[in-house]
């Protein structure tokens, strides 16, 4: 009898083709393929000529976006943002990618994202007022909108400063709101969105008539210069850098807040931990670097919220050249989808893993777990480049809020998720709070 070679087979998969990405309940399907075929399976593609091949361990994780990561692009995941952010980071490869992030990347270093607390903490003051006299008048709060409106703020504040008020200005509001108000994501929304461009292009003219540059990712990105040839980035990449960050700080942050809300108010023990930490704060002082590293359970929170509930859920790669998964070979030009939702469910490596436990999050049980098996920010060179402001951004509303208000009690809902670019609830999330002192 012939023994055939692992390496001459193909991952098991379904028999019949299908385009993963094209369908209503691509979740539902990659669970029940993953149930059947395990962590490494392979799906023919309708339209493509190369198969679509899943993968659910963080070996194979760690061989795609990190140690050989320069064998992939983004690949279908990102055709369809890409009308939306033209060639800004999210959406770029190659050199042009590495240039434009080496560019950016100062902007998100640790003294910058310090510069941005006081704006998090004055978005958080604003939201625990509204949310107070709403508890005091005993109306639901609309979560997934109030979190949609104070994480555009803030992004919008990071990357303006004094010209938002000045855009708000001689545009009779802030041009920007469309972002927040419509939650669909189609062309119509895409060609509005792309207009906003000309406002970028406005503040940016602006500021060089003036010279004015004052502290923030704006300038930061016009200020930048490319170490070998001494230029900045041209003003198309310029304003495309600025929209992609306008739709990569928000949505995601206020995808993974609304998260945080609904697991507090189905876990009200969890939220008194937190409002016991919250409480020890100094009131009314913006807090710093070593303030925000000595919390316990408003980071572990958060990030026990995004393993359950990861705002980007499914990343996708295409190779460029042949590789190695585990023992199968990987052909050149196959798809490569990573569900994290799945990822960070994979009981091999989660105990409990549908169970809301931040204490998971402690640094003995963090240590002793394979480092690709938690990717909520993606990892290797491509991981999110705006992973510390978003953390100290929803710490700092935690920190804020927690203090401040008690969300009622609520069943853990079957909520149904929307599994759009980002996991969301696939309806508003209203929820009753109690005004605390
Ligand atoms: C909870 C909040 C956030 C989550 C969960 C998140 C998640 C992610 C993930 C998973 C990726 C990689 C996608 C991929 O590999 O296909 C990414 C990339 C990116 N994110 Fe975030 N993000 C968040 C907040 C932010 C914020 C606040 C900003 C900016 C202000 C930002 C800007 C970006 C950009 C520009 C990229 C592309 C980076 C590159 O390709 O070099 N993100 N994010």
């Amino acid at each position: 009898m012939s023994v055939v070679s692992p390496e001459a087979q193909q991952p098991p998969g379904p028999g019949t083709s299908c385009d993963l990405e094209q369908l209503d309940n691509k979740l539902d399907v990659l669970q029940s393929h993953w149930q059947q075929y395990g962590d490494c399976y392979r799906v023919a593609s309708r339209t493509r000529s190369a198969d679509t091949w899943v993968i659910n361990h963080p070996d194979q994780v760690r061989r795609v976006l990190v140690s050989n990561h320069r064998n992939y692009t983004k690949g279908v995941g990102i055709e369809r943002v890409r009308v939306l952010l033209g060639n800004g980071l999210m959406a770029s490869e190659g050199e042009r990618w590495r240039r434009q992030r080496r560019l950016l990347q100062a902007g998100f270093h640790r003294p910058g994202i310090a510069t941005f607390f006081p704006i998090y903490v004055q978005q958080a003051t604003m939201m625990a007022a509204q949310w107070r006299t709403a508890a005091q008048q005993g109306e639901p709060v609309n979560v997934s909108e109030a979190v949609s409106e104070t994480t555009l703020l803030a992004v919008l504040q990071a990357l303006f400063s004094e010209d938002l008020l000045r855009l708000q200005q001689e545009h009779g509001g802030n041009p920007f709101q469309v972002v927040s108000a419509e939650t669909r994501r189609d062309l119509q929304f895409a060609m509005k969105f792309r207009a906003l461009g000309k406002r970028v292009q406005e503040v940016v003219d602006a500021r060089r008539r003036e010279n004015r540059y004052p502290p923030d990712l704006l300038s930061h990105a016009m200020l930048a210069r490319d170490k070998s040839s001494g230029t900045a980035m041209p003003d198309k990449l310029l304003v495309d850098e600025i929209l992609t960050l306008v739709v990569a700080g928000h949505e995601t942050t206020a995808a993974a807040l609304t998260w945080v809300w609904y697991l507090l108010a189905a876990h009200p023990s969890v939220y008194a931990k937190v409002a016991a930490e919250a409480r020890r704060l100094p009131v009314d002082k913006v807090p710093d670097w070593p303030i925000l590293e000595k919390l316990v359970w408003i980071p572990r929170v958060i990030r026990e919220t995004l393993r359950l509930y990861p705002p980007g859920w499914l990343y996708t790669r295409r190779a460029l050249a042949e590789d190695r998964l585990a023992h199968w070979r990987l052909p050149a030009g196959a798809d490569v989808f990573i569900c994290s939702y799945l990822l960070h469910r994979h009981p091999d490596f989660w105990e409990q893993p549908e169970a809301f436990m931040p204490q998971r999050f402690a640094p003995q049980q963090e240590a002793e777990r394979h480092r690709y098996a938690y990717i909520p920010f993606s990892a290797g060179p491509r991981h999110c480049i705006g992973e510390s402001f978003a953390m100290t951004e929803m710490m700092i509303h935690l920190a804020v809020l927690a203090a401040r208000i008690r969300p009622q009690v609520v069943e853990p809902l079957d909520v149904e998720l929307e599994t759009g670019v980002n996991l969301r609830p696939r309806d508003p999330l209203y929820l009753n709070f109690v005004a605390v002192d």
